[in-house]
């Protein structure tokens, strides 16, 4: 089969859509905050990814609004910080830092990307399960607020850089908690055999902590968890904190030093299509309030402050991106259907999700209403792969032709950020809508960039 038969339309699935769209009545033409895509496409080129300005700060205050509520009268209070690897550029590490929240960075360039920001370096947080000496002189140069621990080198590594510079390191110590989070392989991160974090059940993560405990030069603020991506209960949160606040219990009582952080990561999932059904924000933030407090209680221990790391809840649903239909070619299915591939001027280059995890996106014709009977569809890149595909299985009006713009939702997280230059295609802007007014974040890549790097 060729999956449910539907078409997006902003009227009638408004949570894939961001706040600021709508088909305008009379063109037909989705328009995102007043502005149609059409005429973006017309300024700016296709494929674009565009930017629903207001709806993305309104996710980032969503998420520091719930949260502060719900931690309220739960020990320290919460602190989010915008997972930048979702989707990074100078101006939405402004936009989440003038919305109240920190920025977690897990490389030298995101970092960059920060400073140039003008981000305050302590509400940095640094990942990365190899950071470098240069990125972890950078990061403490720069007095990030934390840098996350992920391996016993890291420790010696921080030390002589703090001996050097006179200076203590606020670090935390990203643990394993052996949980097996329900997501795609690639993204879950808390089970025993995956490359982050010290493992709860084998002691490594306590060798990690005695030995940070011995450094004068290294201030442990807490522990951090990060069970995967796309997560949409609390189920794994409630198992990870449980562990983590088991093992900070046992520091605590050990070597009696205080212990006045923790993080539970990102990772809360967000709708593709129909079928998925993610937790309001404030749900979350009730939920692992409750979960912290009853557990801290249960152990004995001060309630920490809590952090939070989302990435895609803030990004992802606020940005479409629009390409242009190249070619329509009916082809006959094994399984008896007319399935037409509907090739845009994009594709794995701009969008590796499908090709890297299977992910399901939806797509809706942007340009022009059509009263066609909808025809079962696959929308397919330029790549020269056949696994090049935008999405799977959808469904667009029976007349679809060469030249009609076609959006797909939620594309803000890991698009952009994971695009790269295959086939030598130049990656697309990033253009922010707030206003009716369009604005580029990030310009269109040209061969001349391309080449620029050719040394012939
Ligand atoms: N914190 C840490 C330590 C992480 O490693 C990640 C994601 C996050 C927070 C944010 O997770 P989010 O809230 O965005 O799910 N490329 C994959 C996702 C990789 C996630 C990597 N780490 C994808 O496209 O699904």
């Amino acid at each position: 089969m060729a999956g449910a038969v539907f078409e997006p339309e902003p009227a009638q699935y408004p949570q894939l859509w961001p706040a600021g769209f709508r088909r305008g009545r009379s063109c037909g033409v989705l328009k995102i905050d007043g502005v149609r895509v059409t005429d973006i496409a017309a300024e700016f080129g296709t494929p674009a990814y565009v930017v629903d300005e207001a709806d993305f700060r309104a996710r980032a205050r969503a998420f520091r609004n719930a949260f502060s509520e719900a931690f309220a009268d739960v020990g320290g209070g919460a602190d989010v910080y915008y997972a930048s690897k979702a989707f990074l550029s100078v101006a939405i590490a402004r936009w989440v830092t003038e919305e109240g929240l920190r920025l977690d960075v897990s490389t030298g360039g995101e970092l960059a990307v920060a400073l140039r920001a003008g981000v305050p370096g302590e509400n940095l947080g640094v990942h990365g399960n190899n950071k470098s000496v240069a990125e972890l002189e950078r990061a403490i140069d720069a007095g990030a607020g934390r840098i996350v621990i992920d391996s016993m080198e890291e420790i010696d590594r921080i030390t002589a850089i703090a001996v050097e510079r006179g200076v203590v390191v606020p670090v935390m110590v990203r643990v394993k908690a052996g949980v097996s989070a329900s997501t795609h392989e690639f993204i879950a991160t808390a089970h025993e055999d995956q490359k982050f974090g010290l493992s709860i059940a084998s002691g490594a993560a306590a060798t990690a902590i005695e030995a940070i405990i011995a450094r004068p030069q290294i201030r442990l603020l807490g522990l951090h968890s990060h069970i995967g991506s796309q997560i949409f209960d609390l189920a794994g949160f409630e198992a990870a904190a449980r562990r983590v606040l088991g093992l900070h219990a046992a520091v605590v009582a050990r070597w009696g030093i205080a212990m006045p952080e923790l993080d539970l990561g990102g990772g809360f999932g967000v709708a593709y299509g129909p079928e998925d059904d993610p937790l309001p924000v404030e749900e979350i933030a009730r939920g692992l309030a409750e979960v912290v407090a009853r557990e801290c209680a249960e152990f004995g221990v001060e309630v920490p402050r809590v952090s939070v790391e989302p990435g895609r809840a803030i990004a992802a649903p606020s940005t479409i991106t629009i390409y242009e239909v190249g070619t329509v070619k009916p082809v006959e299915t094994d399984e008896g259907f007319t399935r037409t591939y509907v090739s845009v001027d994009g594709g794995m280059s701009d969008n590796i999700r499908p090709a890297l995890y299977g992910a399901n996106y939806s797509v809706a014709l942007a340009s022009r209403r059509s009263d066609a009977e909808l025809i079962p569809v696959r929308v397919v890149g330029k790549h020269c792969e056949s696994g090049d595909i935008v999405v799977h299985e959808a469904h667009l009006p029976g007349d679809i032709a060469p030249g009609d713009l076609l959006a797909v939702p939620v594309t803000g997280a890991y698009g952009r950020g994971m695009a790269s230059n295959y086939n030598y295609v130049p990656r697309p802007p990033v253009l922010a809508v707030r206003n009716g007014e369009v604005r580029v974040l990030i310009r269109r890549e040209t061969e001349d960039d391309l080449l620029g790097l050719d040394q012939g």
